[in-house]
């Protein structure tokens, strides 16, 4: 099994990760981890905060000479806007982020507090994860990409950034939809025999564990509510080199809960940011008196980015099924139980 834990601060010394389980064996290539990084900083309507921290990722333990041991790996990415202690408190929560619950639930009366660590500023730890575990699966040709479809509803490039220049205008903020496609997935991950098995429920709920995303579809998504069965269900063939393969793929590419050989498609919507520089109306915590939500530096669209952080949870979670189904010790070990299987459900 795979497993992760993330710490850090939005303005503390640094973001952590330590990824546990990884088999021993697996090459290391920093500037491709580096490069997934850099990515999640990307995209059109990034804030000011994209300009200070030039992301880089740190190994701090788990792997030599440039292969993993098998041990866990410890992640480091420095805050180059470290000024945790400095910052004023701030008392006038934000509709859409977690300040007011944040601060209820944990007794905070400030809610810096809950926001430097409810910030998205974690997903960089996730993306340094992630980027581990593209590693791996390239070892069996399996990619992880996405795409943005769609800002404040304009399918169109041009017409989304100007929805992103509109909003900037108004200090406003918007969201959107992006899809998220993952190539060379043998069948058989996840199971359907127990429910917290089915690799679609993990990937939802790994993927709505990114902040700002509000709904998760696998293929055809909500476009089955419309259809009849025999237009949308995929047909089965079968071919000596391909083996068992599907002409569509509206089922996203995972069937009773498992990976069926085809691209697995996923579509995800986030909703707008959270922070807006006209702000909503709010309640001061402490005085109970109304007043405008705060404003910290914010993105006014991050949908591209969180594009990369989805790749990058899947990317984990594809892996994590990897290690369940071919074995987790050594890549060797892996390599061999995931060819003779591959060969063995071909004949
Ligand atoms: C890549 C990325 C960047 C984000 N940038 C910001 C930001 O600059 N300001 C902000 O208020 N929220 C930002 N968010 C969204 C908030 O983290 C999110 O709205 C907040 O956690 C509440 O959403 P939730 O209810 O889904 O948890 C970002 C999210 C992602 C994935």
């Amino acid at each position: 099994m795979l497993r992760f834990l993330t710490a850090g601060e939005s303005h503390g010394r640094c973001m952590i990760a330590i990824l546990e389980g990884m088999p021993a064996g697996l090459k290391i290539d920093l500037k491709e981890m580096n490069i997934e990084l850099k990515r999640r900083q990307l995209g059109y309507g990034r804030g000011d905060r994209m300009k200070i921290e030039g992301d880089n990722v740190d190994i701090l333990c788990g792997v030599k000479n440039g292969m993993t041991l098998g041990s866990p790996i410890g992640l480091y990415v420095k805050n180059s806007d470290f000024r945790i202690d400095d910052l004023i408190t701030l008392t006038n929560p934000r509709p859409g982020h977690a300040d007011l619950v944040g601060c209820l639930k944990y007794g905070h009366e400030d809610i810096r507090n809950v926001l430097e660590r409810a910030s998205a500023r974690e997903t960089v730890s996730r993306v340094a994860v992630g980027a581990v575990c593209k590693l791996f699966l390239e070892e069996f040709g399996i990619s992880v990409l996405s795409e943005v479809l769609a800002i404040g509803g304009e399918k169109n490039k041009e017409k989304m950034n100007k929805k992103i220049d509109q909003a900037r205008k108004n200090l406003d903020t918007v969201g959107g939809i992006f899809s998220l496609t993952a190539v060379g997935v043998p069948p058989g991950l996840g199971s359907y025999v127990a429910a917290d098995r089915r690799l679609n429920a993990r990937l939802a709920g790994v993927l709505s564990s990114i902040p700002a995303i509000k709904a998760v579809e696998f293929g055809l998504g909500t476009g089955y509510a419309s259809a009849f069965g025999r237009a949308v269900h995929d047909a089965i063939y079968y071919s000596k080199d391909k083996g068992f393969y599907r002409k569509t793929n509206n089922a996203g590419g995972i069937e009773g809960g498992m990976s069926n050989g085809e691209p697995i498609v996923v579509r995800c919507t986030m909703k707008p940011i959270a922070t807006v520089g006209k702000p909503l109306d709010s309640v001061d915590i402490v005085t109970k008196k109304s007043t405008k939500a705060a404003v910290e530096r914010y993105d006014t669209c991050a949908v591209a980015a969180a594009g990369v952080v989805a790749e990058s949870v899947m990317a984990f979670e594809l892996s994590n099924a990897m290690v369940e189904k071919f074995g987790g010790d050594s890549m060797n070990e892996v390599k061999r139980n995931y060819k003779a299987y591959v060969k063995g459900i071909k004949t």
